[in-house]
């Protein structure tokens, strides 16, 4: 009887919603930079699928095709979760990978996760620990079940280190390596479309920004928000009332756009000094949101950026997973309330705004750092040793 190495299967990235693309994106990159280790096979689930939801932001974050689309489209959560399951299990089977690399917080994220904790096959997950402690949020209930199956777990901020600890996940699995998001954006800065190019080519005229004290940007697609018709109406609304201060610009989400029109609250955009715009592409919105005055948010990365790009942010949300952007960083809580609101607007034409710091480990290197533990922890831990009868 001897032993032999085989040579580890390739490493398994998942993704399957937009807000996953400018995370996967370094990594691939960081992976594709070193001769010894394994192959990546890129699998998108499907879960977004608009040209405008995707492959605009393939291309603009040079991220390869997807080796593979399930195609699981939309959903219920039940539905939508159950179909990754059921399409991801084979993949997982033929391609054998030496572990699965997820990212963030979505239905894909937590369904390709269970295939494999199922199967014993490890899963890494990336952006581990974020708790927003609101079970209303779905996102919250995938960050928390893919924690209790991840093996390896890489985390943006220190708070997310005592979140795990609090649910007994043990710290040698716990790795602290900054943030993937903002290694791409100080990597495609630069590249960012300057803000008048952008509304121009979306037919917005140059008379919308005249005069104007800057502009603020806007981007909302939260269920909490936009899901419930008072909640949304009160929403759009309080945009209304601050753009009377300046002009936003929104790039509006498929969900708030179809929830508008149902709900018949499209009347309260009419005459509102806002652009409406559909969904742009990860290099108009850098541009969008480097340029501006202030941001009105609910989503998690876009708080995150605001801070990395020392721009203020005010989050239509009554609590966040990433508290770092608070406590650190530009951002401000608002959830709906109006003069909460235009108080923090009023604040920032006059004085600039709330002043943060670029948190710890937030400096473009982080795919580089999780690419060195990932290696370090598949060589000690997952090099399939097996035993063969001579
Ligand atoms: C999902 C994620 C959320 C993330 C968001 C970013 C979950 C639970 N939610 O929410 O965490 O912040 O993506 O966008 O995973 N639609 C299209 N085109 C698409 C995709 C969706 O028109 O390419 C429409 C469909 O009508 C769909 C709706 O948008 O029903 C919502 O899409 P879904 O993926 O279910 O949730 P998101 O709100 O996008």
């Amino acid at each position: 009887m001897n032993e032999t190495l085989r040579s580890p299967g390739p490493l398994l990235c998942v993704v399957g919603a937009r807000p996953n693309y400018m995370k996967m994106a370094p990594l691939v990159r960081a992976f594709g930079q070193r001769s010894d280790v394994p192959d990546v096979v890129l699998v998108h689930t499907g879960q977004h699928y608009d040209v405008e939801m995707n492959e605009r932001l393939f291309a603009d974050l040079e991220l390869p095709a997807p080796d593979l689309n399930l195609e699981v489209g939309s959903g219920s959560h039940a539905a939508q979760t159950a179909e990754i399951i059921r399409r991801f299990e084979p993949v997982l089977d033929r391609i054998l990978p030496s572990c699965i690399i997820v990212v963030g917080d979505v239905n894909s994220t937590l369904a390709c996760s269970l295939v494999a904790a199922k199967k014993r096959t490890p899963i890494v997950h990336v952006e581990a620990g974020l708790r927003s402690f609101d079970r209303d949020m779905p996102e919250e209930i995938n960050r928390v079940l893919t924690d209790q199956m991840a093996d390896l777990l890489f985390i943006t901020e220190r708070s997310a280190a005592d979140n795990l600890a609090r649910e007994g996940i043990a710290p040698s699995r716990i790795r602290f390596v900054g943030n993937v998001m903002i290694d791409s954006l100080l990597h495609h800065r630069r590249r960012a479309v300057p803000p008048v190019e952008t509304l121009a080519r979306e037919g917005v005229g140059a008379d919308f920004l005249a005069g104007a004290p800057g502009f603020g940007v806007v981007t909302l697609h939260r269920p909490s928000n936009v899901d419930d018709p008072v909640a949304l109406r009160e929403s759009l609304s309080m945009l209304r009332d601050i753009a009377d201060r300046l002009p936003l610009i929104w790039p509006v989400h498929p969900r708030a756009r179809s929830n508008i029109e149902r709900f018949g609250l499209a009347s309260l955009q009419n005459g509102a000094n806002i652009a409406l715009l559909p969904p742009q592409g990860y290099l108009e919105m850098l541009g969008f949101l480097a340029g501006a005055k202030l941001v009105l948010t609910d989503s998690g990365g876009i708080q995150e950026e605001t801070t990395a790009l020392d721009v203020p942010c005010l989050t239509m949300r009554d609590n966040t997973e990433r508290p770092v952007t608070v406590l650190q960083g530009t951002n401000t809580l608002v959830g709906r309330n109006r003069s909460q609101a235009l108080a923090c607007v009023d604040e920032i034409l006059r004085t600039g705004g709330k002043r943060g710091r670029i948190p710890e480990l937030w400096d473009g290197r982080a795919a580089e750092r999780i690419a060195d533990e990932l290696y370090a922890w598949l060589g000690l831990s997952n090099a399939r040793r097996v035993t063969v009868l001579a």
